[in-house]
């Protein structure tokens, strides 16, 4: 296993391309699962997760491959509707095959997708959908195995106890543009991924409207053709260079960069002090003054976003005086605060809360990355820590992060790969 070494202290400065969104690009390969037709989707990030869905695809009976940033997906003459424990276990995004396939086949069995360790992270909001749409559902040996006589359009009410659900969103608008009538999703997600799934969907011929806001209608259609589409940015990756500008003091342009997606973030940031340029297609970031703490919530789009709120932690960490975060949408989501403080940071959890004392410096150590984003909050504190930070467990960034090493080390960064 590798893992990441970096020696802090350096302004990074230069210029950054953004990768294509990883959480738009996983529910959009299984999207194609919808049609017998070849589609082709471009600005597909090169990452562990995407991998993995390409596995999946292949083991449902596709022909899927990546190469220089497309996958064409092929259909072969072998289907089949049992996407198994080994590949969906792995990465949770892959139950997202469930409501294609029951759109296409009539049929599925997916295994449970399990928890992890960003919380508890049930599917009972998918399930709730996809019967409402007419499917028997059960649950047999961790795997939910699903049929339906043909599905039929209703009125879902999508909210849970935490709000909106990305992916049960994506699943049950997959579903509904197969089944007879309208459906209307209320409390769906608004992320932009939700959005460009549903872009890549009527490109395939579904009628939806109202998409980027909670309700959402789908008319179903009797069948599904084979589409193009290019992936939009990836938001997270461009929040996290931002923050990288920000945390070394230094001036980082992002290219291919969404900015209308970045808005409670930008928010956020210029009230911590940093000066954030942006025209289409561009962002430029760096300090305008010394920075300040500040209190942020994370929220379901377009609230602030959890998959930042680890990085901004990073950033906060450094920052004289006192900054509250709560985390809503995973309680729990607070692996990365025992790491942070192994660096000298000043952090305290309480419940959903941490309160965050800023510091003078950070100090490099060994430390061990939980998951996706905490991996990212790892490596900003080692880009402006004292001396030499490794980070453990590196797959973890590697499943949403492409090229991140590259970009960083273009950027400046003394950053490089070691065995474990
Ligand atoms: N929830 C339920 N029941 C459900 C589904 C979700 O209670 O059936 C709860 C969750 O436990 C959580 C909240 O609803 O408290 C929101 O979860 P959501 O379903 O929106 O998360 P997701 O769709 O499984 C996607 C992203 C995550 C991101 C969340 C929130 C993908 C592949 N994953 O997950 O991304 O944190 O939305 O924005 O799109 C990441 O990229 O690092 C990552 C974890």
């Amino acid at each position: 296993m590798d893992k990441l070494v970096i020696e802090g202290g350096i302004r990074l400065k230069g210029e950054v391309v953004i990768s294509g969104a990883k959480n738009a690009a996983l529910p959009i390969l299984a999207a194609t699962l919808l049609t017998d037709e070849p589609c082709l989707i471009k600005g597909v990030p090169y990452l562990r997760d995407t991998n993995t869905m390409l596995r999946i695809l292949r083991s449902l009976g596709k022909h899927a491959e990546l190469d220089k940033g497309s996958v064409s997906v092929i259909p072969t003459k072998h289907s089949n509707f049992i996407a198994d424990y080994k590949l969906v276990s792995t990465m949770r995004a892959s139950f997202c095959v469930l409501g294609p396939l029951l759109g296409k086949l009539k049929k599925a069995k997916v295994s449970l997708p399990g928890g992890c360790v960003i919380g508890l992270r049930p599917v009972d909001l998918h399930l709730k959908g996809l019967k409402a749409l007419g499917t028997n559902i059960e649950i047999e040996g961790g795997y939910v195995v699903a049929n339906t006589a043909g599905l039929k359009g209703a009125h879902i009410y999508l909210g849970g106890e935490f709000g909106s659900s990305v992916l049960a969103t994506g699943n049950v608008m997959m579903a509904a543009t197969r089944a007879k009538g309208k459906t209307v999703i209320e409390s769906a997600a608004c992320e932009p991924e939700v959005v460009d799934l549903a872009e890549f969907l009527i490109k395939m011929g579904a009628k939806i409207k109202g998409h980027g806001t909670p309700i959402i209608e789908i008319e179903g259609v009797g069948a599904l053709r084979g589409a193009e589409h290019k992936i939009i940015p990836d938001r997270i990756e461009a929040g996290t260079f931002i923050l990288a500008a920000l945390i070394t003091k230094g001036d980082i342009i992002l290219k291919n960069v969404c900015w209308q997606h970045l808005g409670a973030l930008i928010d956020k940031l210029e009230e911590a002090g940093a000066a954030i340029k942006k025209t289409d297609g561009y962002i430029r970031a760096h300090l305008r003054r010394s920075l300040r703490p500040i209190n942020l919530t994370t929220l379901p789009y377009p609230g602030f976003p959890t998959d930042m709120q680890a990085q901004a932690m990073a950033l906060m960490a450094i920052t004289r005086g006192i900054s509250i975060i709560t985390e809503k949408v995973y309680p729990d989501r607070f692996m990365h605060v025992a790491e942070l403080n192994r660096m000298g940071a000043h952090i305290q959890r309480e419940g959903p809360h941490a309160i965050v004392e800023g510091v003078k410096q950070l100090s490099g150590a060994p430390v061990m990355a939980s998951d996706l984003r905490a991996s990212a909050s790892l490596l900003l504190a080692g880009l402006v820590a004292k001396g030499k930070t490794s980070v453990l467990r590196l797959y973890h960034l590697e499943r949403g992060y492409e090229n991140m090493e590259e970009k960083l080390q273009k950027l400046g960064a003394k950053i490089w790969r070691e065995k474990e």
